[in-house]
């Protein structure tokens, strides 16, 4: 496999949310996660697809993923994560809820703020951010940034998904590896040495290849009013070329992290990438030298909840132990956008919902 590294353009060039490095830290105080009730299996789609367990398994690494039923939606999802960081966080108020999401539930308007009158946090600021998968570190550098320059105190930052209503139930490539949830932390103004406050950022794009994972309706370009074919409703996703992209974008961005950081490979206690496909993740792993054993992986579970697995994987590593107060951790993600980005923190002693 060619090193698309060593293509890339001059200029294309990550950057980095340097200024709110100089003021107060964003420091993680609570996570939560919430998927919906409904799991499907691999033979479930195998009994509708042309598809099987073991091709789904050994190519994806996926055996089962939650999907919405009808009537519900990324508000719903989100409302629910959030609500579970929030205890997690001890927190009934914040200043801000973030929301990373490629679905909202509607064109207009963003979706977060009906899920902060939910929670009972009318009247904060409340927007969304689209990165697509790599969405959750977006929206994290973002809120990093409005505590960093003093906006906010504490942050409700979610990400969620009912990614599968993007999704032609109908297309193998893509009904296979995409599952529907939400995840959620809450981030409050702290000292940047502390547990659990986020370090450096690593953020990036490349719009040249935007027709990778794209959505062709729905938008300015092709508004749903015009739009006569079914495809276009759906996501349509060249996997085999953004598997190609995957893996040296969140190799490189990791290292770059890494540096910004002052971090060592061997410093990373767990490595917790955007869990597109297992095979993507142990790939990365291998490319920057980390074991196996430091590699979180709930994708088997969940299937690839877009802007949503990494605090997902995040709250089940957490839960399960793999993830403990003291680690070093890695976070990585890439997308459609093309984005990408990382983040690392150490990780603090939190509640588990
Ligand atoms: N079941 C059985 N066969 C299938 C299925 C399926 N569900 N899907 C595709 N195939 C077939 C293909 O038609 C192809 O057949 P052919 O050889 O006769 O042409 C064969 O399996 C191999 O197809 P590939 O696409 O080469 O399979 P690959 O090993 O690349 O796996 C996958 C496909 C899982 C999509 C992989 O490419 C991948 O994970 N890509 C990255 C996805 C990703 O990271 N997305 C980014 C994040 S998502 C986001 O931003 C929204």
């Amino acid at each position: 496999m060619a090193d698309l590294a060593s293509q890339w353009p001059q200029g294309l060039a990550s950057t980095w949310a340097e200024g709110a490095a100089r003021g107060p830290a964003a420091v993680v105080t609570g996570i939560g996660a919430y998927v919906p009730p409904r799991l499907v299996t691999n033979d479930d789609l195998a009994q509708r697809l042309d598809t099987s367990d073991e091709w789904i398994r050994t190519r994806t690494g996926i055996a089962t993923r939650h999907i919405v039923d009808e009537g519900m939606a990324t508000i719903d999802l989100g409302t629910e994560a959030g609500r579970i960081a929030l205890k997690s966080a001890g927190e009934s108020q914040v200043d801000a809820v973030v929301l990373a999401t490629t679905i909202p539930d509607r064109p207009c308007p963003a979706s977060a703020p009906e899920i902060a009158s939910r929670l009972g946090l009318s009247g904060v600021a409340a927007f969304d951010v689209g990165a697509v998968c790599t969405g959750f570190i977006y929206a994290l550098a973002v809120s990093a940034g409005l505590i960093g320059i003093g906006i906010a105190e504490r942050i409700l930052c979610i990400s969620a998904e009912a990614f599968s209503n993007l999704v032609n139930p109908d297309d193998r490539t893509t009904a296979v590896i995409f599952g529907d949830g939400a995840g959620a932390v809450v981030l409050r103004a702290g000292d940047r040495d502390e547990p659990g406050a986020l370090g450096s950022f690593d953020l990036g794009s490349d719009g040249d290849r935007s027709d990778l994972i794209a959505v062709a309706a729905g938008g300015s370009r092709q508004p749903l009013a015009s739009t006569h074919k079914t495809e276009d409703l759906y996501l349509a996703m060249d996997g085999r070329e953004v598997y190609r992209h995957a893996i040296p974008r969140m190799a490189e961005s990791s290292k770059v992290v890494l540096e910004r950081a002052g971090w060592d490979v061997a410093d990373v206690d767990r490595f917790v990438g955007h869990q597109a496909n297992v095979r993507i993740l142990d790939a990365v792993a291998s490319r920057l030298g980390i074991p196996p054993d430091r590699r979180v992986a709930n994708i088997e579970r969940v299937g690839n909840t877009a802007a949503a697995s990494i605090p997902i994987a995040l709250a089940d590593a957490a839960a399960d132990g793999t993830l403990q107060a003291g680690h070093r951790v890695l976070l990585t993600a890439f997308g459609g956008g093309l984005t990408w980005g990382s983040t690392v923190l150490t990780w603090p002693v939190l509640t588990i919902g």
